[in-house]
């Protein structure tokens, strides 16, 4: 696999459009295909007072900062007081720029679109330590055990913010089917009631549909497959400062191996507002193994 294979670039230098209908063809067919949607000179700019803010001091443990755009709340930061609202104004400014710029590329997801929750990762990705099931650096497609979708797709978008040189290292593996029909088989079905007491007991928001099940059995599955982790096929994606990616990342399989000072945006969406629905891992999966999921 090439890079040319996972990725389609755009040369846009504005979050807020016009742009035009062939360009937005071009998009919406490679981003619904599982492919990365790249503009390698789209970038957000730092207010100078938000400068000292591309520091790895400024996350807490979680190594993430995240703020919701319902309530504006910021989350996983050290900072306090005055300093802790000024990051949060930058993030969700930057959650509105990434808004603006899906709504304008992808007009037909307008109405459908749900902005969740925006993020920043200041803390360099190589050389920290996880767990194989919550390490990002390995092969896998989002599915988050304590947020059900129930069929709803999960698109992110990106930003490299770093000061320096360095880039996003990323890697994106082979289509979703291929993937799924992998390991559909070696999948347990979780004991019958489970997604109802989880809900019960407030672990998800939300009951987990046989669609969720699916997806993070698939996630968990993936991860810990170490000889699929050493052969399956890849590419290799460099993300450089300054520049800004989409993807839908509950069908691409992608790892994060390096890098930090990401802003990231994540939004929802129902897989009936795509153009092509089918290539939805909700489709895919009915398909596959006959059954209806949600
Ligand atoms: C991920 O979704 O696996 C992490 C992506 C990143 O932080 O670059
Ligand atoms: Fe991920």
């Amino acid at each position: 696999m090439t890079e040319a294979d996972v990725q389609e670039m755009f040369d846009i230098g504005t979050w807020t459009g016009p742009f035009d209908p062939e360009m937005q063809r071009r998009a919406l067919a490679a981003l619904e295909a599982g492919r990365v949607v790249f503009f390698p000179r789209l970038s957000f700019a730092l207010s100078p007072g938000e400068a000292r803010f591309l520091a790895p001091e400024v996350a807490g443990k979680s190594k993430n900062i995240s703020v919701d755009p319902k309530t504006r709340q910021c989350q996983g930061t050290a900072l306090t007081g005055k300093d802790a609202q000024l990051l949060a104004a930058m993030i969700d400014r930057f959650g509105r720029c990434a808004t603006s710029l899906v709504q304008a590329l992808f007009p037909q997801y307008a109405v459908a679109l749900e902005r969740a929750r925006t993020s920043f990762r200041p803390v360099e990705i190589a050389g920290r330590s996880y767990s194989a099931r919550q390490d990002d650096r390995r092969l896998h497609v989002d599915a988050f055990p304590t947020r059900p979708m129930r069929g709803r797709r999960i698109l992110r978008l990106f930003t490299n913010v770093a000061p320096d040189e360095t880039d996003r290292l990323w890697e994106i593996g082979e289509p979703f089917e291929p993937f799924a029909r992998h390991f559909l088989p070696k999948l347990r079905r979780p004991l019958a009631g489970s997604a109802w007491v989880m809900d019960r007991l407030g672990l998800t928001k939300g009951r987990r549909s046989r669609y969720d099940e699916m997806m993070l059995g698939l996630h968990d599955a993936g991860k810990l497959d170490e000889t699929y982790q050493s052969q399956a096929p890849r590419a290799a994606l460099r993300f450089p400062p300054g520049s800004t990616w989409i993807v839908y990342t509950d069908q691409a399989l992608h790892a994060a191996l390096g890098g930090r000072f990401a802003l990231e945006q994540t939004f929802h969406l129902p897989a009936q507002a795509m153009a092509r629905p089918e290539l939805s891992p909700l489709r895919v999966l009915e398909r596959l193994t006959g059954q209806r999921l949600v």
